[in-house]
Protein backbone atom coordinates (compact mmCIF):
# COMPACT_ATOMS: atom_id res chain seq x y z
CA UNK A 1 0.00 0.00 0.00
CA UNK A 2 2.79 2.25 1.31
CA UNK A 3 4.60 1.25 -2.15
CA UNK A 4 1.52 2.22 -4.06
CA UNK A 5 0.83 5.80 -2.78
CA UNK A 6 4.74 6.63 -2.95
CA UNK A 7 4.23 5.21 -6.85
CA UNK A 8 1.21 7.52 -6.90
CA UNK A 9 2.54 10.31 -5.94
CA UNK A 10 5.39 9.73 -8.41
CA UNK A 11 3.52 10.03 -11.02
CA UNK A 12 1.17 12.88 -9.90
CA UNK A 13 5.21 15.12 -9.54
CA UNK A 14 5.53 14.41 -12.78
CA UNK A 15 1.92 15.36 -14.72
CA UNK A 16 2.83 18.45 -12.20
CA UNK A 17 6.06 19.41 -13.91
CA UNK A 18 8.02 18.92 -11.44
CA UNK A 19 11.29 15.84 -11.54
CA UNK A 20 11.19 13.89 -8.50
CA UNK A 21 14.73 12.90 -7.38
CA UNK A 22 15.46 9.50 -6.54
CA UNK A 23 16.49 8.82 -2.78
CA UNK A 24 16.04 10.85 0.51
CA UNK A 25 15.89 14.86 0.83
CA UNK A 26 19.34 16.45 1.04
CA UNK A 27 20.44 17.69 4.50
CA UNK A 28 21.66 21.34 3.38
CA UNK A 29 23.38 23.92 5.94
CA UNK A 30 20.73 26.26 6.59
CA UNK A 31 21.14 30.52 7.97
CA UNK A 32 23.12 29.93 11.02
CA UNK A 33 21.96 32.29 14.08
CA UNK A 34 18.58 33.16 12.16
CA UNK A 35 17.34 36.43 12.90
CA UNK A 36 13.64 35.86 12.19
CA UNK A 37 12.37 39.40 12.85
CA UNK A 38 14.99 40.35 10.16
CA UNK A 39 13.96 38.31 7.68
CA UNK A 40 10.23 39.43 7.23
CA UNK A 41 8.65 41.84 5.43
CA UNK A 42 8.67 42.12 1.59
CA UNK A 43 10.46 39.52 -0.65
CA UNK A 44 10.63 39.52 -4.55
CA UNK A 45 11.12 35.76 -6.18
CA UNK A 46 14.11 35.85 -8.67
CA UNK A 47 14.38 32.33 -9.88
CA UNK A 48 12.44 28.73 -8.25
CA UNK A 49 12.62 25.58 -9.42
CA UNK A 50 8.93 24.91 -11.43
CA UNK A 51 6.18 24.42 -9.86
CA UNK A 52 2.88 23.92 -10.80
CA UNK A 53 1.28 26.24 -8.32
CA UNK A 54 3.20 29.21 -9.25
CA UNK A 55 2.93 30.60 -12.61
CA UNK A 56 1.84 34.41 -12.75
CA UNK A 57 4.67 37.00 -12.88
CA UNK A 58 5.67 39.44 -10.14
CA UNK A 59 5.38 37.14 -7.65
CA UNK A 60 6.37 38.41 -3.69
CA UNK A 61 5.84 37.49 -0.55
CA UNK A 62 5.22 39.26 2.62
CA UNK A 63 6.13 37.81 5.76
CA UNK A 64 4.64 39.91 8.69
CA UNK A 65 3.49 38.83 12.52
CA UNK A 66 0.36 38.71 13.87
CA UNK A 67 -1.10 40.34 16.90
CA UNK A 68 -0.82 36.74 18.54
CA UNK A 69 3.10 36.52 17.14
CA UNK A 70 2.26 33.86 14.51
CA UNK A 71 3.79 34.92 11.12
CA UNK A 72 1.23 35.77 8.44
CA UNK A 73 2.84 34.67 5.59
CA UNK A 74 1.12 36.52 1.79
CA UNK A 75 2.27 35.89 -1.21
CA UNK A 76 0.79 37.10 -4.27
CA UNK A 77 1.39 37.11 -7.95
CA UNK A 78 0.00 38.52 -11.53
CA UNK A 79 -1.84 36.10 -13.31
CA UNK A 80 -3.80 36.57 -16.66
CA UNK A 81 -3.94 41.11 -15.36
CA UNK A 82 -5.18 40.22 -12.45
CA UNK A 83 -3.27 40.10 -8.65
CA UNK A 84 -4.15 36.93 -6.95
CA UNK A 85 -3.20 36.28 -3.75
CA UNK A 86 -2.75 33.65 -1.04
CA UNK A 87 -2.69 33.99 2.71
CA UNK A 88 -0.82 31.29 4.75
CA UNK A 89 1.19 30.87 8.30
CA UNK A 90 4.95 30.34 9.33
CA UNK A 91 6.02 28.78 12.41
CA UNK A 92 9.38 28.13 13.48
CA UNK A 93 8.37 24.18 14.09
CA UNK A 94 12.08 23.51 16.72
CA UNK A 95 13.53 26.60 18.28
CA UNK A 96 16.84 24.71 17.93
CA UNK A 97 16.59 25.20 14.63
CA UNK A 98 15.17 28.53 13.88
CA UNK A 99 15.99 28.76 10.20
CA UNK A 100 13.88 25.96 9.81
CA UNK A 101 10.38 27.23 8.98
CA UNK A 102 7.05 25.62 7.96
CA UNK A 103 4.37 27.48 6.37
CA UNK A 104 1.06 26.44 5.42
CA UNK A 105 -1.22 27.63 3.39
CA UNK A 106 -4.63 25.68 4.42
CA UNK A 107 -5.81 24.18 7.48
CA UNK A 108 -6.40 21.22 5.87
CA UNK A 109 -2.15 21.04 4.88
CA UNK A 110 0.63 20.34 6.81
CA UNK A 111 3.46 22.94 7.22
CA UNK A 112 5.48 21.87 4.64
CA UNK A 113 9.13 22.49 5.34
CA UNK A 114 10.80 26.17 4.26
CA UNK A 115 14.21 26.45 5.43
CA UNK A 116 16.10 29.69 4.56
CA UNK A 117 19.20 28.29 3.84
CA UNK A 118 21.42 31.50 4.08
CA UNK A 119 20.41 35.45 3.78
CA UNK A 120 22.02 38.56 4.50
CA UNK A 121 18.19 40.25 5.79
CA UNK A 122 18.90 42.71 3.01
CA UNK A 123 19.46 41.52 -0.25
CA UNK A 124 18.97 37.84 -0.64
CA UNK A 125 17.65 34.78 0.53
CA UNK A 126 18.21 31.04 -0.74
CA UNK A 127 14.74 29.35 0.55
CA UNK A 128 14.50 25.25 0.12
CA UNK A 129 11.39 23.01 0.99
CA UNK A 130 11.88 19.02 0.55
CA UNK A 131 9.85 16.38 1.21
CA UNK A 132 10.35 12.79 1.30
CA UNK A 133 8.66 9.82 -0.04
CA UNK A 134 9.08 6.93 2.03
CA UNK A 135 12.70 7.82 1.26
CA UNK A 136 12.74 6.02 -1.67
CA UNK A 137 12.50 9.69 -3.71
CA UNK A 138 11.98 13.18 -2.76
CA UNK A 139 10.14 16.11 -4.53
CA UNK A 140 11.93 19.48 -3.60
CA UNK A 141 10.97 23.37 -4.69
CA UNK A 142 14.29 26.07 -4.14
CA UNK A 143 13.95 29.62 -4.55
CA UNK A 144 16.06 32.87 -4.72
CA UNK A 145 14.33 36.26 -2.86
CA UNK A 146 15.88 39.50 -3.06
CA UNK A 147 14.53 42.68 -1.89
CA UNK A 148 14.09 44.21 -4.85
CA UNK A 149 13.00 42.96 -8.31
CA UNK A 150 16.24 42.53 -9.76
CA UNK A 151 19.85 40.86 -9.19
CA UNK A 152 22.87 41.14 -10.62
CA UNK A 153 23.70 37.71 -12.45
CA UNK A 154 26.95 37.26 -10.21
CA UNK A 155 24.62 37.04 -7.14
CA UNK A 156 22.46 34.89 -9.16
CA UNK A 157 25.03 32.56 -10.02
CA UNK A 158 26.73 32.06 -6.38
CA UNK A 159 23.04 31.15 -4.96
CA UNK A 160 22.73 28.49 -7.57
CA UNK A 161 26.47 27.60 -6.49
CA UNK A 162 25.48 27.57 -2.89
CA UNK A 163 22.63 25.25 -3.86
CA UNK A 164 24.39 22.74 -5.72
CA UNK A 165 27.03 23.04 -2.97
CA UNK A 166 24.37 21.83 -0.28
CA UNK A 167 23.49 18.52 -2.94
CA UNK A 168 20.49 20.52 -4.35
CA UNK A 169 19.87 20.00 -8.37
CA UNK A 170 19.27 23.54 -9.24
CA UNK A 171 19.83 22.84 -13.33
CA UNK A 172 15.94 23.31 -13.68
CA UNK A 173 15.91 26.70 -12.31
CA UNK A 174 14.11 29.23 -14.29
CA UNK A 175 14.18 33.06 -13.81
CA UNK A 176 10.65 34.76 -12.36
CA UNK A 177 9.62 37.38 -14.48
CA UNK A 178 9.62 40.67 -12.56
CA UNK A 179 9.19 43.15 -15.47
CA UNK A 180 6.35 46.06 -15.55
CA UNK A 181 5.42 44.80 -12.07
CA UNK A 182 5.09 48.38 -10.46
CA UNK A 183 3.30 49.33 -13.53
CA UNK A 184 -0.01 47.61 -11.97
CA UNK A 185 -2.27 49.43 -9.91
CA UNK A 186 -1.42 49.66 -6.25
CA UNK A 187 -3.39 46.82 -4.33
CA UNK A 188 -4.16 46.37 -0.98
CA UNK A 189 -4.22 43.95 1.38
CA UNK A 190 -7.74 43.16 1.85
CA UNK A 191 -8.48 41.37 -1.65
CA UNK A 192 -7.37 37.88 -0.79
CA UNK A 193 -8.80 34.98 -2.67
C1 LIG B 1 2.86 43.53 4.12
O1 LIG B 1 1.90 43.21 5.11
C2 LIG B 1 1.69 44.26 6.03
C3 LIG B 1 0.75 43.75 7.12
O2 LIG B 1 -0.46 43.30 6.59
C4 LIG B 1 1.14 45.48 5.31
O3 LIG B 1 0.98 46.54 6.23
C5 LIG B 1 2.12 45.89 4.23
O4 LIG B 1 1.56 46.94 3.47
C6 LIG B 1 2.40 44.71 3.31
N1 LIG B 1 3.40 45.10 2.33
C7 LIG B 1 3.27 44.83 1.05
C8 LIG B 1 4.35 45.27 0.16
O5 LIG B 1 2.33 44.22 0.62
Amino acid sequence: MKLFLALVAFFVSLVRGQVPHWGPCPEPDVQPAFNLKQFMGRWFEIARLPTQFERGHCIETNFTFRTDKSIRVVSSEILKGEVRKIEGTGVIEDMKHPAKLGISYSYVLPFAPYWILSTDYVNTALVYSCTDILRLFHLDFAWILSRTRTLPQSTIDSAMQTFANNNIDVIRMINSNQQGCDKEAPWSDDQLL
